[in-house]
């Protein structure tokens, strides 16, 4: 079974209200607000049992608290990645001297143009990485990425995106076989051999959980999925992440855990 042993993190900024939104109508996050939940979550991570870097502020990039984009990190080797988004992509250099603590030159590997990818489009389910191919990550990208991943011994495989900003913002696996789908991912192919939990289409930001350690961290505000996790067995710990919903930031966005 997985262990992670570390997470990142990164402090949000005022800058945050001007994050990528699709949700104008759900308002501008607050900045006090974002602060309290974010303590919330680290708090929360800590209970799983991990150490917990967290990185300063970046104001100069509104949306650099979602640190799981800019890089995705495996059981064998970190990748910077080359986020897809304009206003993000610098994040890839803000990123890298944190990597850089934790791996040596041997262990790192890069995305690089033409290709892009934001970790929010991978999903790790062992040693088989589900990358989605949506506006933010291309095809090239996801060449890249599984070369990469094959020159480790791991692989990856390719699910293509209609609706949603990143793979994760739909389905995510929760260890044991479980995994939470919702929206287009509920009767994708890829995922038939696994234990669905189909979330409702008013839940849907729900299915944005992280299994940490055997717990599941389980956004605020949606009984349904917090349930269904629960009668999977699962102890569960509860954020609000609300203020980060309103600038299409979910859970898992928030830290890199490895
Ligand atoms: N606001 C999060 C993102 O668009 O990546």
């Amino acid at each position: 079974m997985t262990k992670f042993s570390n997470v990142i993190v990164r402090k949000p900024g005022r800058s945050l209200a001007n994050g990528i939104t699709s949700a104008p109508e759900l308002g501008q996050p607050i900045y006090e607000r974002a602060i309290e939940e974010h303590d919330d979550y680290i708090a929360a991570l800590k209970q799983c049992g991990v150490k917990v870097t967290e990185l300063p502020a970046l104001e100069e990039y509104p949306d650099s608290c979602f640190v799981e984009d800019p890089a995705v990190i495996t059981r064998m080797g970190a990748i910077i990645t080359n986020p897809g988004a304009g206003t993000r992509n610098g994040e890839k250099t803000a990123i890298e001297p944190t990597i850089r603590e934790f791996f040596d030159d041997e262990h790192i590997r890069y995305i690089e143009e033409p290709g892009t990818l934001e970790g929010g489009d991978v999903m790790m389910v062992g040693d088989h990485f589900y990358v989605g191919r949506s506006a933010r990550t291309n095809e090239e990208g996801i060449r890249q990425f599984i070369e990469i991943l094959e020159g480790w011994g791991l692989e990856g495989s390719e699910v293509t995106l209609e609706k949603v900003l990143h793979l994760k913002t739909g389905v995510n696996y929760l260890e044991d076989g479980n995994m939470l789908v919702s929206g287009e991912f509920i009767d994708k192919p890829d995922f038939a051999d696994y234990n669905k939990v189909v979330v409702p289409e008013e839940e849907a930001y729900g299915a944005n959980c992280i299994w940490v350690n055997g717990t599941v961290i389980v956004p605020e505000r949606y009984p349904t999925v917090l349930a269904a996790v629960q009668k999977l067995g699962y102890p569960t710990l509860v954020v609000d992440t609300s203020e980060y919903r309103k600038v299409d930031g979910g859970l898992s966005c928030l830290s890199l855990r490895f």
